[in-house]
């Protein structure tokens, strides 16, 4: 039987701090996290480390069944992810990685094939679901569906910011163009495109700290009665 726990999705495009603001719900409502977004660039690794065609769907959507993953929680570091063994916590959030994980999010069979291991993630005392069809595909009856927006621009100055705390050395207009580049393809895409389901609460977070965004999403959650279920 499917978990009826509840979910509050955030949807949104790249670099828009759904992550952060994720990560800090889930912590304050003690729920559980999923960061579908990494289950995407972990098939995009799996294909680029097996040699798959980026354009081959049969041959991506097996490698997307068979993923051999594990989320591992740290006591100091957080939550370790392992990709058939490895850890590929930081190899994952890299551009390349990230970029390879739209083109494999275009396709059908490869979307089908984590569909199940999303809802998976669906347990007591309830899920904060992150990504691009959270709310309009995966999780249709969330009691609360959030989308955040922000420009192209502003976004690429978080992801710059980012990556940089990571430790990576970037490059600002190619970080820009990557991120208009996959706004493009996961808007435009056939299937499950990036945008707000019909009855998601759109913030334009342009010129907003990740306090008052979190503060925002927290009000609804209290007024829809998620708060201390
Ligand atoms: O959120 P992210 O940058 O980690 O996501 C990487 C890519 O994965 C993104 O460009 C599109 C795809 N994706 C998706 O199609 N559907 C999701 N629910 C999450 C991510």
């Amino acid at each position: 039987m499917l978990s009826k726990a509840p979910v509050i999705t955030l949807d949104g495009p790249g670099g828009v701090g759904k992550g952060t603001v994720s990560g800090l719900l889930a912590k304050q409502m003690g729920w559980h996290y999923l960061d579908s977004g990494a289950l995407y660039r972990l098939a995009a690794l799996a294909a680029m480390n097996h040699g798959v065609d980026f354009d081959n769907e049969s041959a991506l959507a097996v490698i997307a069944e068979h993923l051999d993953i594990r989320f591992r929680q740290e006591a100091d570091v957080g939550v370790i992810i392992l990709l058939e063994g490895d850890d590929v916590t930081r190899q994952i959030r890299t551009e390349e990685v990230g970029s390879n994980a739209s083109r494999v999010a275009a396709f059908s069979r490869v979307r089908d094939a984590l569909l199940r291991r999303q809802r998976a993630f669906r347990t007591e005392p309830g899920l904060i679901a992150d990504g691009r069809d959270m709310g309009t595909v995966v999780f249709t009856d969330a009691p609360l569906k959030v989308f955040l927006t922000a420009t192209s621009d502003e976004r690429a100055r978080r992801r710059v910011l980012q990556l940089e705390q990571s430790g990576s050395v970037v490059d600002y207009d190619r970080v820009l163009r990557d991120i208009n580049e996959r706004d493009e393809r996961d808007r435009n895409r056939a299937i499950a495109p990036l945008k707000p389901a019909d009855d998601a609460l759109v913030i334009d977070t342009t010129e907003l700290s990740i306090e008052s965004v979190l503060e925002r999403v927290l009000q609804q959650a209290s007024d829809r009665g998620l708060m201390n279920l």
